[in-house]
């Protein structure tokens, strides 16, 4: 097989570059490892920013995300038995932030692609990607078990954390910047209209309780837990009570309960792999950088990475103008360091350290009170979570 770009990985970062490059009359193939079962079943994020919605409109994939998609004013943070909302629009010049699961934007771009999309192969897992420097690169992959090659003019990178685009950078030519957090999150999803109108994000002794949500009859929770904590341990009577615990106020308020249909575990990283490009090699979304999820950013980001290399693709495709192209990793890279940033201060600002002595605790109530007493403080937050501008 031979292609223009070839794109391993059918996450949103690889579906949506395959739309945009399609759009744009450039031709591609995309693999993806899992079947397409998998893929729409997998449960992730689902917190976009503006620009983000914007990204998925121009790829004509947002029109069930326009019907259903939540559009969200702000965020409650809790602290102290007391609520405070932070005002989106008010503090960001009218921004707002929407509500709707990476799961149904994956659904969402796995129909279009199949419908008139190039091609889009599940279970094609790729093995390696030879030559990166060389004209035209190679992926080697195994389908229908068989090994075949997809030989193209240039590659996207968009497996996820535990593809193999990464180890076709050699030795010396790249470095990975990485942090594991003392904790993890256990992710709740519960036949249960949402008991708040946006997210909460709470902080207490007992450790940090997101209360988020996918539609006015589901909600999400994420509760703060050890690393290592097996979800067995976690009865369903159990879950109440510590969401109870951890989202208690002094005002009148209550929790609903209803069914829990799924509990799972997910570990607590930053990493940052540099630069985002070797030769006709080009790295996007987790495959090059994982934020904790405390900011929403995953994501957000991985839809930026792509609307930058999609314009750079589209511009050498029509003009040969490859400016935009070598100027990917610096540009991508400027953005995902902030979005490092303000995941790791969300972080450090709302889960207990587990060895945190009362210095700590006092620290992170400054910190919280901070943005609660200064509009200036507020609105730096607002800024981020909201989405700082797009690189193009
Ligand atoms: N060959 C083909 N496909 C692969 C391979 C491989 N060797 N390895 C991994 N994949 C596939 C995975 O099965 C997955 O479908 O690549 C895809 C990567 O998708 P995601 O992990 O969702 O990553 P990405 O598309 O970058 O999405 C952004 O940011 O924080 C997160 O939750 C957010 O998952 C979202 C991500
Ligand atoms: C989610 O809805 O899954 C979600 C929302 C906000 C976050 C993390 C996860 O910060």
């Amino acid at each position: 097989m031979r292609t223009t770009v070839g794109i391993i990985g059918g996450g949103p970062a690889g579906l949506l570059l395959a739309r945009l490059l399609h759009r744009a009359g450039v031709d591609c193939v995309v693999l993806e490892r899992r079947t397409r079962e998998y893929v729409e079943r997998r449960q992730r994020a689902g917190m976009l920013e503006q620009g983000t919605v914007n990204a998925l409109r121009e790829a004509g994939a947002a029109e069930r995300l326009d019907a259903e998609g939540l559009v969200h004013q702000g965020i409650e943070l809790r602290f102290d038995r007391e609520r405070h909302h932070i005002d989106f629009p008010g503090l960001t010049g009218g921004r707002t932030v929407t509500i709707y699961a990476q799961t149904e934007i994956v659904k969402d771009l796995v129909a279009l692609q199949l419908a008139d999309g190039p091609p889009l192969l599940f279970e094609a897992a790729a093995l390696a990607v030879e030559g990166p420097r060389s004209e035209a690169p190679v992926v080697r992959f195994l389908h229908q078990g068989r090994e075949r090659t997809l030989t193209c003019d240039w590659v996207a990178g968009c497996d996820g954390f535990h593809g193999v685009s990464r180890r076709a950078f050699p030795a010396g030519t790249c470095r990975s910047y990485a942090h594991e957090y003392p904790y993890s999150w256990l992710g709740v999803m519960a036949e249960v209209p949402p008991s708040c109108e946006e997210l909460i994000y709470a902080r207490g002794d007992r450790g940090f309780a997101l209360h988020s949500m996918r539609s006015p009859s589901v909600s999400r929770f994420y509760l703060q837990v050890p690393n290592g904590t097996d979800p067995g341990d976690w009865a369903d009577s159990r879950v109440w009570d510590e969401l109870d615990a951890r989202f208690a106020i002094d005002a009148d308020w209550t929790l609903r309960r209803g069914p829990i249909t799924a509990k799972s575990v997910t570990a607590m990283r930053s990493h940052v792999h540099e630069p985002m490009r070797h030769g006709r090699l080009l790295l996007a979304g987790d495959a090059a950088h994982i934020v904790p999820p405390t900011g929403a950013k995953g994501l957000n980001l991985a839809v930026s990475d792509i609307r930058v290399l999609a314009r750079a693709l589209t511009a050498l495709h029509r003009t040969g103008e490859s400016q935009l192209l070598d100027t990917y990793s610096e540009l991508c890279l400027q953005r995902v360091w902030q979005a490092t940033r303000f995941s790791d201060d969300m972080t450090r600002m709302l889960h207990a350290q587990p060895n945190g002595d009362a210095f700590d605790h006092r620290m992170q109530l400054a910190r919280l009170r901070r943005v609660i007493a200064s509009r200036h403080a507020a609105a730096e937050l607002a800024a981020n979570y909201a989405g700082l501008p797009l690189p193009v």
